[in-house]
């Protein structure tokens, strides 16, 4: 194996220590962190996903609280219950784990969330200042990104980006990153011509689709740096993501593994967001 394998188990370890320590700063001060975990219906990757998360807060000294409501809870039900959250001066982070049942609008789901509360960054007011760079929460997946780049000993300024996948939740918001570290950020999508062609020319390709084989080693430059966001069954049913990693990794200069590279990352940065809910409302920042 050619690349160096970005390790996202262990720079996840690495910040959840240190998140481990800011809640410990604010236990000191009197502070208690703490996240409210809704989730609706019994989607089952969701409770995985949900049950992941407070083992971590448990982990990191964060109080977690979870609401787990039926799949036919109304939408209504669902709004008065953030209403309740965003009222509650105990809680500090609301996420609801998405996606919700289909009756129920997401996008009206997003906006009842107090922004000071948004520990996901999806409130439209939370997407509004990473924009324009100001600071409070970071989205989980794309700043776990940077952080992959970063403690694995790469810059991102001057570099070429290529980020295919155009979503709210990572595309888009890694772009906005990506320019913060002055790199040169293209975003490509279903709709792009000639991925491969705009790839080749990529320096850090960032990979969310969730299709297998979105990208392959004839795509990509020697040396580049691979950030693999999927998480996918292949034909034989198991675990990968959008990248041929086998291939890919002869070529790359540095990649990161399904599992175990960006999938860590989210929740480790969920903490670190967790903690600057309680800093935000307590009047620290
Ligand atoms: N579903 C999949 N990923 C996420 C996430 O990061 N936050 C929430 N709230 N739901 C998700």
């Amino acid at each position: 194996m050619k690349a160096q394998l970005i390790d996202g188990k262990l720079i996840s370890a690495e910040i959840k220590a240190e998140a481990a320590e800011e809640a410990a700063a604010l236990k000191a001060q009197g502070i208690e962190p703490c996240l409210a975990v809704v989730l609706v219906g019994d989607n089952s990757a969701s409770k995985v996903y949900v049950s992941n998360k407070q083992k971590a807060c448990e982990a990191v000294g964060i109080k977690s609280v979870s609401h787990v409501l039926p799949g036919e809870t109304t939408e209504e039900e669902l709004l008065n219950l953030i209403d309740e959250l965003n009222a509650d001066k105990s809680v500090h982070g609301i996420l609801v784990q998405m996606p919700v049942p289909k009756h129920i609008d997401d996008r009206k789901v997003i906006m009842a969330i107090s922004p000071d509360k948004d520990v996901d960054c999806f409130h439209p007011v939370n997407v509004g200042y990473l924009h324009t760079g100001a600071k409070g929460f970071l989205p989980c997946t794309p700043a776990g990104i940077i952080e992959l780049i970063k403690r694995s000993g790469h810059s991102i300024e001057g570099k070429n980006c290529v980020i295919i996948g155009r979503s709210n939740i990572v595309g888009k918001p890694v772009a906005m990153l990506l320019m913060q570290e002055n790199g040169t950020v293209t975003i490509c999508h279903s709709k792009t011509k000639d991925l491969a062609g705009i790839c080749r020319g990529a320096d850090i390709i960032v990979s969310a689709t969730g299709k297998v084989d979105t990208v392959t080693a004839d795509m990509v430059k020697e040396g580049a740096i691979i950030i693999d966001v999927g998480m996918n069954r292949n034909a034989e049913g198991k675990l990968c993501g959008d990248v041929d990693f086998e291939n890919v990794k002869e070529v790359a200069g540095a990649i990161t593994p399904v599992p175990g590279g960006v999938g860590p990352m989210t929740i480790a940065m969920l903490m670190k967001n967790c903690n600057t809910a309680a800093r935000i409302q307590n009047g620290l920042m």
